[in-house]
């Protein structure tokens, strides 16, 4: 222990959960002494009814707001600075999230962009943007709407980057401070209930990587690793029911609750699924969810001989009585455990029929060498194996 350097851990603000939980947002508004929130959403949340339940609440408190909707999946930088620019004129003073993953991830680089000078380049992880985005940031509320990213309680924005500044593609990149964590998130399961099977199973399997991918992550982080497994464990209890019973309200709350605790505790870290999905949805039709849930378990067979501890303790918390089985046992049913789960959920079976070109693969895993998420990956991985990974999960 005396030998381990000195370590910083960030926890979520506050984070409001239950149903109804929305209803709330006017007087939340109010309490960070926002007067006029700009939101960040996208049509299909419009389109939906959703954005009508948190507009609600506001005029009730008569608070004046701006709508920003232009947002798409895997928004881009572009995106981000068109926002800006509708928060800066119209005198905004707080950002609101309304929507999944993509929403929430552009809403923090818009609030980055709102008090940092544009453009995002030198905020990205990778050119060492954490030393530069600084605590002078507006206000921000997430309200997910989806559960799966846990862009909630994350510090992480991922951005797709079209400045082809580093690659000759446009490629998705990080923004990771402590800063992006909402300063509120409201985790309304009503919110969620809506959601279409395929995007239920594609959302909830990315919080199932969150999971699995943190607690073998070589950080030092025991609190992450202790929320990973509950999150783990309830996530296994509740998506088969979600998936098949969207109604259930109950299920939802559940997966809601447990994709935000996943996201908490990958601040131990990702691995190589994540490097390897983020190369996908911006060249094939791969939405991240269903990427992940694709490669997950490949990585984990490659993974395998140094995360056998950790893939039984994985094992236990996805359900399985792991009593009479030896480590190894344990460990590689997990991975058996995780193929069941995708078949179940409707993932389709291989890259190639997700859409990816074969031919791209060898540009793709030189690029996922650029990513950040594969460092904490319990095995070491080089571009060959990067290769190799995304040959097998084709
Ligand atoms: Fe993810």
């Amino acid at each position: 222990m005396a030998q381990r350097p000195i370590i910083n851990y960030f926890l979520p603000p506050r984070i409001e959960f239950g149903v109804g939980a929305i209803k709330n947002l006017g007087e939340h508004v109010k309490s960070f002494g926002g007067k006029k929130p700009l939101i960040v959403t996208d049509e299909g949340i419009t389109k939906a009814g959703i954005l009508a339940k948190a507009i609600q609440p506001l005029s009730e408190a008569g608070i004046d707001h701006v709508i920003f909707d232009a947002i798409q999946p895997n928004p881009t930088d572009l995106s981000t600075i068109e926002g800006m620019e509708v928060y800066l004129a119209n005198g905004c003073d707080l950002v609101i999230a309304v929507g999944g993953g993509s929403v929430m991830d552009a809403a923090k680089a818009i609030r980055i962009l709102a008090t940092h000078e544009p453009p995002l380049e030198p905020y990205y992880a990778d050119v060492g943007g954490f030393e530069r985005v600084t605590s002078n940031l507006s206000p921000l509320i997430c309200v997910p709407t989806t559960a799966g990213t846990g862009s909630e309680v994350s510090q992480g924005a991922v951005i797709t980057d079209t400045s082809h500044n580093t690659t000759n593609r446009a490629r998705k990149r990080a923004i990771v401070t402590p800063h992006n964590m909402a300063s509120l998130s409201l985790l309304d399961p009503e919110l969620t209930v809506g959601m279409p099977p395929g995007l239920t199973a594609a959302t909830g399997m990315d919080a199932v990587t969150h999971t699995i991918e943190a607690y073998v992550a070589t950080r030092y982080h025991p609190i992450a690793e202790g929320v990973a497994l509950q999150a783990l464990k309830i996530l296994a209890m509740n998506i088969r029911q979600a998936y098949h019973h969207g109604d259930d309200i109950e299920a939802r709350g559940q997966m809601l609750m447990a994709s935000a605790m996943a996201a908490f505790s990958f601040q131990k870290g990702l691995g190589a699924v994540h490097s390897l999905a983020h190369q996908l949805s911006t060249d094939a039709p791969i939405p991240h969810g269903v990427a992940n849930a694709i490669l997950l378990p490949h990585v984990m067979e490659f993974n395998l001989p140094h995360a056998v501890d950790g893939y039984a303790e994985i094992a236990a918390a996805l359900g399985i009585n792991t009593a009479d089985m030896t480590k190894e046992e344990a460990a590689s049913v997990a991975i058996d455990e995780v193929r069941l789960l995708n078949k179940e959920l409707g993932m389709p079976e291989g890259l190639g029929a997700a859409g990816l070109n074969r031919e791209r693969i060898p540009k793709l895993a030189q690029d996922a060498m650029l990513d950040h998420c594969y460092k904490f990956n319990p095995r070491p991985c080089t571009e060959t194996d990067m290769r190799l990974l995304f040959e097998v999960a084709f």
